[in-house]
């Protein structure tokens, strides 16, 4: 399947679909504290798609290959990478936990979007990690504009990551969505900047860095979904969907609850009026 090339209709029910995607996650935020089962935060998810009229893309969700998915998002704590199944085991002070939604609309548009989270105080090592991680996310977005490539993305991203001494993983990258949960192109959280695809207004895609404090290894549970770190290092990920716009891009999952945008990020200003 092609890259596709959104229209101003697509463009307005994708800017609905992802701002829900991240109002879910304002939702939740109060919510994400010691004691809370990431299994009750899954239940509190499913409520608030209810309650907005969206539902969850993840649920039931079975790429070839895989089992199908069985919760209503993503809660992956600590070691974990991405992909954690929703649990009976309380969140404890000093866990990091990744929460990831992604909706669809009545009329079958995608919204992705995860956030970081600190449960009580965490160690300096964990908050340096979420910062950091979050920091990438956003330099790899302030790449995005026409002209601009894929490669630049993935370039920003690890040698701001590397050079902070914390590893990107790269068997899962960011991805193409619209219509669907995973369109192409596959972008990548590493790469040669001027190399890969080449931005084009219109196109829509989420970036999405994970980074690992040791080793980029992962290895795969044997439920089938939840990817952990191999040495057991603390992990984070955070990820926004993003459209290029003639002069830069707008981040379309930003809501009122979304942390505040890095001072470095010029492009933003881009956003829809
Ligand atoms: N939301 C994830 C992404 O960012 C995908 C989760 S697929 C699931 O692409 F089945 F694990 F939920
Ligand atoms: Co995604
Ligand atoms: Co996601």
């Amino acid at each position: 399947m092609p890259i596709t090339i959104k229209d101003e209709a697509g463009i307005a029910a994708m800017r609905e679909a992802c701002r829900l995607a991240a109002e879910v996650l304002d939702s939740l935020t109060p919510h994400i504290q010691p004691g809370i089962t990431t299994l009750e935060i899954d239940r509190l998810a499913a409520q608030a798609m209810a309650a907005q009229g969206t539902r969850s893309a993840t649920i039931g969700y079975q790429p070839p290959g895989y089992p199908p998915y069985p919760a209503h998002l993503c809660t992956s704590v600590n070691q974990v990478v991405c992909h954690g199944i929703p649990a009976d085991k309380p969140l404890k002070k000093g866990d990091i936990v990744n929460v990831d939604v992604t909706v669809i609309t009545p009329d079958g548009w995608y919204g992705d979007t995860s956030r970081m989270f600190e449960i009580g105080d965490c160690s300096i090592a964990a908050r340096r990690l979420c910062a950091l991680t979050y920091q990438a996310m956003w330099l790899g977005i302030d790449q995005v504009r026409p002209g601009a490539r894929l490669g630049d993305i993935g370039h920003a991203i690890q040698k701001f990551v590397e050079g902070q001494g914390l590893s990107v993983v790269r068997e899962f990258c960011g991805h193409g969505i619209g219509q669907n949960f995973h369109e192409e192109p596959q972008v990548l959280h590493y790469g040669r900047p001027g190399t890969g695809v080449e931005l084009e207004p219109g196109m829509i895609f989420t970036v999405e860095p994970m980074v690992n404090i040791g080793r980029r290894d992962i290895k795969e549970m044997p439920d089938g979904w939840t990817i952990v770190t191999k040495d057991r290092s603390l992990s984070a990920q955070w990820e926004h969907t993003v459209l290029v716009t003639p002069t830069g891009y707008e981040v379309l999952t930003l809501s009122a609850g979304a942390p505040a945008i890095p001072d470095f990020v010029q492009g933003v200003a881009h956003a829809a009026a």
